[in-house]
């Protein structure tokens, strides 16, 4: 294709793209299939790799973010960001009515919007396009975030319509949505790691995150809820809100404008009881006035808009019996108290367990068997015991008490210094560790081992077939076949899928041994860094905590799992069946030490390559790319446009800086 076509088509696929996502993420009215969308997506991904010269950090191919490390510069917000006063009871809120009647003289329209419970987020756009996403941080000044946001397939990068303001702001919410949040719980509990309380908080520690790839992956959504009123759009808030969603913003639609506070309130009570069939958190409603010169005349107090209010729902919260305390035994060895309660009704559904998490929490409640308790369930997913009611429990009542065997297998319990919470250690033949550990090896992300699943990994454990991973290959068609439920055809299935696990790289394979706080991501920077299990396995502790984003907690795991003999045998017999323990010929091409022991940060805009590619060369020959500058920092690999504060940091600290050729040319390229 010439320049000029290829240059057409780049633009119309990203235009096509843009409106595609939109329809997807922001009207949830797709007119493509997915299999359609990624057909397009590849062909411009195909065209922008072969006409680098119309690359566009806006194209929609740059959602999937990338895993340069980025620093958070703190940028100042043009106008402050203030918070909300809020109010807990009707009364209060008739209050606020009063207030507001009696000051404007007049009875004011109210818009009515349900209050988003994640991580608030101002939008800078110029001339249309996105240019900063910055956190509230303390109203004042916040964290630039923009390369993480633009993962987000709902924000649009560049606007649609017309009619914006050149420079222009808009705020809302960030949000994990529940089904997102609790599909990356059963990953992180899978995974050995503690799982987030609430959607609230793991919003905040993802877009937080140094890898906008791993931003991407958790699929965040956003709600607009607020135009500053310094950007003179419409008169009304109903309608600058009307105007941000045709420019392509997800704007709620259980907004409403209300008249009078009597239909403010009916629209409080409806969304109390109802919030919880809606797919993202929210915590109470916003009431606001409408009118904007009414706002102004209103003005606000140093913290917050006298114009509006929060009502805050209360977390919805019942009595009941406490009938006895289970404790499960997780993979990692982990054990976790559950209290059984007697069910009772809860916030739309029936409550039976409540968790407990660990030890001090149940001496904390000072909790009794038969105990009446209060069972709360408000930005958690799961529902807690927020008390329990002391006065009225019988003298006889016994105090609970922690248990100090594994219920599983009976070995005594152990409490790692500083953790919370108590594991069994015998992670060799106590039946929960052993199953949790061949399921986590078989699942999709691991070795992806077609035909079997959690029932027949049960399955052969409770006939004796399997007692670790290694057995797994030592199965026979005939034996597999003889299972009720499983015939020929299912045999035939589970030792084909064996076999081509066989083939599955290394660093799933790592990623399946179930290394404690080795997940995906960090198995494949070991693997990036270490080329094959014996380098991993003889790596020392400054070896390890010298691979980019591996710390003191991942590295102590390492070493324990490999100072453990069995883990050892484990891996030598898995070699022996011939699963891939290093990195393929193919994987290796283009690797080499030159650069090792070199610290290297990459900033700025280059011509050859992307940024993502030239972290991958840094890695492949040896080096560390690192996130910010520091004194240990060995050379800045310095393209276009970078920022003045970062070249006099370099400069201050006289950091060599080397341009993409130089950088090229050091590694052979
Ligand atoms: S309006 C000047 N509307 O609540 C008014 N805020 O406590 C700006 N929030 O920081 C805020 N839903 O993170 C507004 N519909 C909504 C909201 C909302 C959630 C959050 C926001 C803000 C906090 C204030």
């Amino acid at each position: 294709m010439d320049t000029a076509s290829a240059q057409k088509r780049i633009e119309a696929l990203r235009y096509e793209l843009d409106r595609h996502n939109y329809l997807y993420y922001v009207k949830a009215q797709p007119e493509l299939s997915d299999f359609e969308f990624d057909q397009l997506l590849k062909e411009l991904e195909a065209l922008e790799k072969e006409f680098p010269q119309f690359d566009d950090p806006m194209s929609p191919t740059r959602r999937v973010g990338s895993d340069i490390t980025s620093e958070f510069i703190q940028v100042k917000h043009r106008y402050p960001v203030l918070s909300l006063s809020n109010t807990y009871s009707e009364g209060e809120l008739r209050d606020f009515d009063s207030r507001i009647r009696r000051e404007t003289n007049t009875t004011p329209a109210y818009v009515c919007e349900l209050k988003f419970d994640g991580v608030s987020i101002s939008l800078n756009y110029e001339k249309g396009v996105l240019k900063h996403a910055v956190t509230r941080g303390d109203g004042v000044q916040g964290d630039d975030v923009t390369t993480n946001v633009k993962t987000i397939r709902s924000i649009p990068l560049k606007l649609q319509g017309s009619g914006w303001p050149d420079a222009f702001e808009i705020r809302g919410e960030i949000l994990m949505p529940f089904d997102v949040f609790n599909r990356l719980n059963s990953e992180r509990e899978a995974n050995g790691e503690t799982p987030f309380a609430n959607p609230r908080n793991s919003t905040a520690g993802t877009i937080k995150m140094q890898d906008s790839a791993v931003v991407a992956s958790r699929s965040l959504d956003a709600y607009f809820y607020y135009v500053p009123g310094e950007i003179r759009l419409t008169d009304s808030h109903f309608e600058n809100l009307e105007k941000a969603a045709e420019w392509g913003f997800k704007v709620s639609e259980h907004t409403k404008k209300c008249m009078g506070i009597d239909q403010v309130i009916e629209f409080i009570r409806y969304w109390d009881a109802q919030r919880f069939q809606l797919p993202v958190a929210t915590d109470g409603v916003v009431v606001k006035v409408d009118s904007i010169p009414l706002q102004n005349d209103l003005g606000t107090t140093a913290k917050s808009p006298r114009w509006a209010v929060a009502y805050k729902f209360k977390a919805e919260q019942v009595s009941t019996r406490l009938l006895s305390v289970s404790y499960q035994v997780g993979r990692t060895g982990a054990v976790t108290p559950v209290a059984n309660l007697e069910p009772v009704q809860l916030a739309g559904t029936v409550v039976k367990r409540a968790s407990l998490h660990n030890a001090d929490i149940i001496e904390k409640l000072d909790l009794h068997i038969n105990d009446i308790v209060k069972v709360e369930k408000g930005g958690e997913i799961i529902p807690k015991i927020v008390g329990v009611e002391a006065e009225s429990r019988h003298p006889l009542n016994a105090k609970v008490q922690f248990i100090e065997t594994c219920p599983e297998c009976g070995t005594p319990l152990v409490r790692i210094e500083g953790e919370a919470a108590h594991y069994c250690p015998n992670e060799a033949t106590c039946p929960p560790q052993i199953k949790g550990k061949i399921i986590h090896f078989i699942s999709r992300k691991a070795m992806d081992i077609d035909g079997m699943g959690e029932e027949t990994v049960e399955l052969f454990f409770n006939k004796g077939m399997v007692k670790n991973i290694a057995d797994l290959y030592r199965l026979n068609p005939e034996d597999i076949a003889s299972l009720e439920r499983l015939g020929d055809k299912s045999a035939a299935r589970i030792i084909d899928g064996l076999e081509a696990s066989k083939k599955v790289p290394f660093a799933r394979v790592l990623f399946a041994l179930g290394i404690r706080y080795v997940g995906e991501t960090v198995a494949k920077k070991l693997v990036a860094a270490f080329k094959n299990i014996d380098h991993l396995m003889e790596a020392s502790y400054e070896q390890l905590i010298d691979v980019n984003e591996i710390g003191q907690r991942i590295a102590e795991s390492i070493l324990n799992f490999f100072g453990n003999s069995e883990n050892r045998f484990l891996v030598d017999q898995l070699r022996q069946i011939g699963l891939q323990f290093e990195l393929s010929d193919e994987e290796l091409e283009g690797t080499s030490n030159t650069l090792n022991g070199l610290s290297i940060i990459i900033s700025g805009t280059f011509e050859k390559h992307s940024r993502n590619e030239l972290k991958k060369m840094i890695e492949q020959h040896g080096g560390k790319n690192v996130g910010s500058i520091s004194k240990k920092t060995s050379y800045m690999l310095a393209g276009e446009n970078i920022g003045p504060a970062k070249l006099e940091k370099v400069k201050k600290l006289q950091i060599p800086i080397i341009t993409e050729d130089e950088f090229l040319a050091m590694i052979n390229v």
